[in-house]
């Protein structure tokens, strides 16, 4: 696994320009595209759908697109956002009745899968079924809108899972989402985080290179011990 990935959040883009953010933020060093998806019912806003997922892919971005579902039900979406092209495809449990059938569904259309945990999701809903998974996703803020606080308590509840992540043996990422900066992404990897979420701290940045690297930068200070 490579080490640190960073996956901008075009809920914070210019929806006007959309392909062109996209572009602009893979030139500047964006290794995912994080596709938050909102139905306002699981949660309340209302974002955006696969074909706008296909439309970026039709437009060329080739980086991987890290869709985050936050709908209810979730099965028809992920076989949607399948076809559209995404390359992830990432949900939450209590949005779903049949976790493993939901966990299986985007598996056999090929995507890697993941789980999403709000801040309150007690960790044992990841018993039965982490060793399926290839992420965790971890919600460092309540779902539904970018540009929120950081709640510390998710830097406690980083290090449980990826104790839960040691104990299955498997090589599963943590992906954190939800007040990622400049000035915590360091904090956020300590504690055992591998891939990091980030809207507002790149989009409303005008330089969206200088934000990256400077989180690059942070992340090379990262000490394991
Ligand atoms: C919130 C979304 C996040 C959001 C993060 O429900 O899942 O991906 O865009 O935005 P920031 O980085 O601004 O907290
Ligand atoms: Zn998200």
């Amino acid at each position: 696994m490579s080490p640190f990935l960073i996956a901008p959040s075009i809920l914070s883009a210019n929806f006007a320009c959309l392909g062109s953010e996209v572009e602009q933020v893979i030139e500047a060093g964006a290794d995912l595209v994080h596709f938050d998806v909102m139905d306002n019912h699981y949660v309340p806003n209302l974002t955006v759908g696969p074909l706008v997922c296909e439309s970026l892919v039709k437009y060329g971005i080739k980086k991987p697109i890290d869709v985050h579902l936050m709908v209810e039900p979730v099965d028809q979406m992920i076989e949607d956002f399948a076809t559209a092209g995404a390359h992830r495809i990432s949900f939450h449990p209590e949005a779903t009745k049949h976790l493993d059938r939901s966990v299986q569904l985007v598996v056999d259309n090929g995507c890697e899968v993941g789980l999403v945990l709000n801040p309150a999701t007690p960790l044992n809903c990841l018993d039965h079924i982490i060793d399926k998974l290839d992420f965790i996703l971890m919600m460092s803020v309540n779902p539904g809108f970018g540009g929120q606080k950081f709640i510390p308590q998710t830097l406690e509840k980083i290090r449980a899972v990826k104790q839960r992540v040691q104990a299955s043996g498997k090589q599963i990422r943590i992906q954190i989402d939800g007040g990622v900066k400049v000035d915590n992404i360091r904090s956020i990897a300590e504690a055992g985080a591998d891939t990091f979420v980030a809207g507002s701290a790149i989009f409303n940045q005008p330089d969206y290179k200088q934000v990256i690297d400077q989180m690059r930068l942070e992340l090379s200070k990262v000490n394991m011990a």
